[in-house]
Parts: structure tokens; sequence; C-alpha cells
């Protein structure tokens, strides 16, 4: 039995515990909740349940489909046991409809339709506010190797595709999401951190209602049942 040890580390939505086994962390999910790199915080109540639940619904689904994640074992409603792994320091953004920042810094209005996917790169560093950059600034910085990148840029097309089915199947559009990439101590490419409404933007497909994190970014009210509809349409409670 694998348990719980000491805290490694604690973001601005969960904490990282070691474990028994030097190959396994625990993630915990918090409700508080922050945008604009920290410069707004807040909490969310029952955000951490929802994120939880979801990403793990979503990644075994995706391990199902052939994509492989970190996710091991749900152990309660906040706590998961992933595998340990080294982060790739990219925030690796998908979008299939224009929103956000694209819309701000492109000039088209958030709902556009766009001719094809976008795939974006973002090195994560808080300090510079996690700056935008291309394959050749990864590969001169050696954020990771030219190969994992090939890896890590189909991995995200081939989430998306399955992941933009199944939001349709359940009345939303999947706007656009971000995601984070690891590599396990055997040196092999997974999907990490984790999709929930933190981290993706989702619409309903009838009203174009907001039913993610843009709630709170955009002080519009109506987070908490945003995730709990979420929640809902995703696990049926
Ligand atoms: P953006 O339009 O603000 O660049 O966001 C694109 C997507 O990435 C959106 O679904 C929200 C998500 N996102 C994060 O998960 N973390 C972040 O720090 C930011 C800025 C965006
Ligand atoms: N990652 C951002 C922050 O830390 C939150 C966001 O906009 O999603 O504040």
């Amino acid at each position: 039995m694998v348990e719980k040890t000491e805290q490694l580390y604690e973001g601005k939505a969960k904490k990282v515990f070691a474990t028994t086994d030097p190959d396994l962390v625990i993630v915990s999910y918090k409700d508080d909740a922050t945008a604009f790199n920290g410069a707004k915080k807040g909490t969310i109540v029952g955000k951490g349940v929802v994120n939880n639940r979801m990403s793990n619904y979503l990644m075994e689904k995706l391990e199902e489909r052939g994509i492989p994640t970190h996710y091991v074992q749900e152990l309660s409603e906040r706590e998961t046991l992933v595998k340990r792994v080294q982060i790739v320091p990219l925030e690796v953004i998908v979008r299939n409809i224009a929103a956000g920042s694209l819309s701000k810094r492109l000039g088209i209005p958030e709902g556009t339709p766009m001719k094809r996917t976008v795939l974006e790169y973002c090195y994560k560093c808080d300090e510079l506010d996690d700056p935008m950059v291309n394959a050749y600034h990864i590969l001169a910085m050696g954020y990771c190797t030219q190969e994992e990148l090939n890896t890590i840029a189909t991995m995200a097309l081939k989430i998306n595709q399955f992941l933009k089915k199944y939001f349709a199947s359940i009345n939303v559009e999947l706007v656009d999401f971000k995601l984070e990439f690891g590599k396990t101590s055997d040196g092999k490419i997974v999907l990490a951190d984790e999709i929930s409404p933190d981290t993706c933007r989702f619409w309903d497909a009838t009203t174009h209602e907001k039913l993610d994190k843009d709630r709170f970014r955009r002080d519009m009210g109506g987070v908490e049942d945003a995730y709990k509809e979420m929640m809902k349409r995703v696990l049926g409670e």
C-alpha cells in the first residue's frame, strides 16, 4: 500500500505529496482560485472536487484511447495518485474557436471560428508571466528535445480530437484549453496536470453561456454553479 509522506510542493491550485513509492506522488486539489498570474485571488467552493474528479474521468478515457497520462488512481474526492514526472516547462494551448488572449492579440471577436486548430506554447515561468514561445525558442533554450516536442504536439492534437467530440456529446463547445506534459523516470512523455474548468474554456453549445473559470476571471458571477453544471454533464451528478 502506497502511503503519503511529506509535502513536496504547493502550487496555486494543488499540493503535491511524496509517497512511499519514489515513482508515485499524490496531488491534492484546493478550492483556491487565482487569475492573471496570481494578481486576482479567491475561492471557488467545491472546485477542487470538480477538477479532481473531472480530470481523472477524462484521463481514464484518454488512456483507453492510447494516450499515456500521469493518472494512476483516484484516492478521494480531492486526492489522486499520479506518476512522478519532471514537468516539461511549457503550457501547451490548443484553440478551436478564437477567445481570450488570441482574440485580444489578433483583434478577432471571441467566438469567431478558425480555419484550423491553433497550437501555442508558453514558457512556464511565473516571474516572466508565462511568455509565448515558438519551436525555435523551445529548442534553443533546451526546454525539451525536437523529438519530445513532436510527441507533445501529436498528443495535444489527438487529445483535442477526442475531447472536442466528447464535449460535443454533452452539448459543450470546447473553445480552447491548456495542457502540460511530464517525463517519467524512464523518459516517456505523458499528459500531466489537469483537464478541468480551470484549464479549458467550455461554452454551452446552444446558449454559448460560459461554464468555466472565465466567470471568475471576468467577475461574471455564477462561478460555483458553472463548475457544478460541468460536473453534472461529465459525471452525471
Ligand atoms: P488565454 O486565452 O488566456 O491564453 O487562455 C487559453 C486557455 O488556457 C484557456 O482555456 C485558459 C487556459 N489557461 C490556463 O489554464 N492557465 C493560464 O495560466 C492561462 C493564462 C490560461
Ligand atoms: N494561471 C493563472 C494564474 O495563476 C490563472 C488563469 O488565468 O487560469 O493566476
